[in-house]
């Protein structure tokens, strides 16, 4: 990958700051994370408005990412390098605010499902007082960023376990129209998968509850226009047929057919 402009002469980087934490995560969940730039303007939407990819190669990736509240103006060129053993990480801030500065991370396995994780925040400040303000921010996000991240790494590798074989029932009874109605947006499990009954011009209708992209939960997302929006990568789908609407070219997993049958209404296959 080739930056966009001829690299400046060298600079001082003083550490600002320094977080670490315990993720409640594989090894492999977090490299998946953090090649993910994707993820960065949905998961993070409170901290980033757009991030768009410059560059991939087998050492890492090159984006444009945007801070909220959103001005273009004001973008940073990140360049995230993985270590070769990988057990860690840089990402060098290559233009736009903060240039030049460096995340550097350390990631340590402790168990299965544990990874200790050591961040440090390197920039071109060398009074003692900016650099401690300037580090207390960067811990501030960082933890923010690491809970986020933290959630979706937790919430995917129990998507990705595996269980037990559960067959496809013929009919599953919901209960009646009026409970029912009372209780939406209803979760249930049809067999193996979990789906989410909902209204939308006064039909029920059912959606698939899992992401098919990357399985985040879509249990709270709202319906909006009659679609509804992945909280993880923003991939949009529609309700009623389950069809991407963003180009994207994924689909929800087909629900079951839902009736009325004698006042209740039933699931089927
Ligand atoms: S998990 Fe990526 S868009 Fe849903
Ligand atoms: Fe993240």
């Amino acid at each position: 990958m080739q930056p966009d402009q001829p690299s400046a002469p060298p600079v001082a980087l003083h550490h600002a700051g320094t977080y670490r934490r315990e993720v409640q995560a594989s090894l492999p969940r977090i490299h998946e994370n953090v090649w993910d730039w994707e993820h960065l303007p949905a998961l993070h939407g409170t901290s980033f408005a757009a991030c768009e990819l410059l560059g991939q190669d087998a050492e890492g990736w090159r984006v444009r990412l945007t801070s909220q509240p959103g001005n273009p103006d004001h973008a940073q060129v990140l360049k995230l390098a993985m270590r070769a053993d990988g057990l860690g990480y840089t990402v060098t801030t290559e233009a736009g605010p903060g240039t030049p500065s460096e995340i550097r991370v350390v990631l340590t396995p402790r168990a299965e499902h544990e990874t200790g994780v050591l961040v440090e925040y390197h920039v071109p400040e060398a009074d003692p007082q900016r650099l401690a303000m300037i580090g207390a921010g960067f811990v501030s996000i960082y933890e923010q960023l690491w809970d986020e991240d933290e959630a979706m790494m937790r919430a995917r590798e129990a998507a990705l376990a595996p269980r037990p074989r559960a067959e496809r029932p013929a009919r599953l009874d919901l209960g009646s129209e009026a409970e029912v109605r009372a209780r939406l947006p209803l979760l249930f499990e049809f067999g193996p998968a979990r789906f989410r009954l909902v209204e939308l011009d006064g039909a029920l209708i059912a959606h698939a509850a899992t992401c098919p992209h990357w399985l985040a939960p879509l249990d709270d997302v709202p319906v909006v226009a009659g679609c509804i929006t992945c909280p993880w990568h923003r991939y949009r789908f529609d309700v009623a047929t389950g069809r991407s609407v963003d180009g994207k070219g994924l689909r929800l997993a087909p629900p079951p057919t839902i009736r009325l049958e004698a006042g209740r209404i039933i699931a089927c296959a």
